[in-house]
């Protein structure tokens, strides 16, 4: 039974990881501090679910905690380390950003570290689609220069990614980094849009539209996300027989980085209106001047993924949507136990 450790597995796209994983057979020790950047009722329920399943265990407690961390990976013994665990959100980070430093950058090195102490066969870690910050070359394709990050959240993914390629040098660490493209889906995050523009619309609140609506983004179903990501797990960077055609192997490491995006740009007018339709009720519109440190458009080039893995996201937008709706609804109506926490 392949073991794999995972950070961030109270987190949205760790808990859809850790549930794939262990639907696909495997052992999971999860590993997340629980921090309050959230509601932290939501971290606890995925915890909660994932615990039901006998191959499944947790540590709670920080990456900065090098002991706990240590301790964990190496009673554990993993073959694998998805490291997901962050200070994740664009507009946080220009409020404390040093959060981010300390989750990010601390963080993510002590991973690192007890990956290769612990000789991981594979290292894989989450970066972002911020990491292009800037750029206007679309869609943004992994071979690009992404060296224009536009806020901290994106400084230290990128500094994530410099880091991870040295430790892949210097210790013949095979390393993967993901760059994920604004993800969405069941069980996802209340500072996002989807979650925010869902509870509106159903409670009849306004909600605030950046850029007078004037955005694009390449939105990334959260089934098709961890495919991806399974997927990738089985593809081990190697030496320069292991590129295919526009690859980003680094020429002296085991290490790439790859997008994992919808390659489909939507306009945020019309993914207000899928959730219009899917709820069923007009949103009232809060036009706002576009936030400082966002950008106004992503969109993958997931050409890569597909060559290496074979797959590619699919997921058409409505179909994800009306997923996201129906589950808000069962939780927050249906079960009468949170009310959904007030937006950040
Ligand atoms: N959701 C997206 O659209 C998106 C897009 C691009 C990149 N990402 C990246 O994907 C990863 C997962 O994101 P998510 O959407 O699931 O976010 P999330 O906030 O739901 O999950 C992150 C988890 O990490 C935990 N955590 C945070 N800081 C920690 C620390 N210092 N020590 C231990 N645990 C800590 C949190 O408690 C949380 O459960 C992150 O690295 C994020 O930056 C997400």
């Amino acid at each position: 039974m392949t073991r794999i450790f995972v950070t961030g597995t109270a987190g949205f796209i760790g808990f859809h990881l850790a549930r794939l994983l262990l639907a696909e057979g495997c052992s999971v020790h999860g590993f997340d501090g629980m921090t309050d950047y959230y509601d932290v009722r939501l971290k606890q329920r995925r915890h909660a679910m994932l615990r039901q399943n006998q191959h499944f265990a947790a540590t709670e407690a920080m990456l900065e905690d090098t002991d706990a961390l240590n301790r964990a990976i190496d009673d554990f013994a993993p073959d694998v380390i998805v490291h997901l665990a962050a200070q994740a959100g664009v507009r946080y980070s220009l409020e404390n950003p040093q959060a981010y430093i300390s989750a990010n950058i601390q963080g993510t090195f002590n991973v690192m570290e007890a990956a290769r102490r612990c000789r991981a066969r594979h290292l894989l870690m989450a970066s972002t689609s911020s990491v292009y910050g800037a750029n206007t070359e679309m869609p943004f394709a992994e071979t690009q220069k992404a060296d224009t990050p536009l806020t901290i959240y994106a400084a230290t993914k990128k500094a994530n990614e410099a880091m991870g390629h040295s430790y892949a040098h210097l210790h013949d660490l095979p390393t993967t980094m993901f760059r994920f493209f604004t993800v969405y889906g069941p069980w996802g995050r209340p500072d996002m849009a989807l979650f925010k523009f869902t509870k509106g619309i159903l409670e009849g609140t306004p909600i605030d539209v950046y850029n007078q609506g004037e955005m694009w983004r390449d939105f990334t179903y959260v089934d098709d996300l961890v495919r991806g990501i399974h997927g990738l797990m089985g593809v081990v960077p190697g030496g320069p027989e292991t590129a295919v055609e526009g690859d980003s192997l680094s020429p002296v490491a085991p290490f790439r980085v790859v997008n994992i995006g919808n390659s489909e740009k939507v306009r945020l007018m019309d993914f207000i209106e899928a959730i219009e339709s899917e709820v069923g009720r007009d949103a009232i519109r809060n036009y706002m001047p576009m936030q400082a440190g966002d950008v106004p458009a992503t969109w993958a080039d997931a050409t890569l993924l597909q060559r290496l893995t074979g797959y590619r996201p699919q997921t058409p937008l409505r179909d994800g949507v009306a997923q996201f709706v129906a589950w808000y609804r069962d939780y927050y109506d249906g079960q009468q136990h949170d009310a959904p926490p007030p937006p950040r």
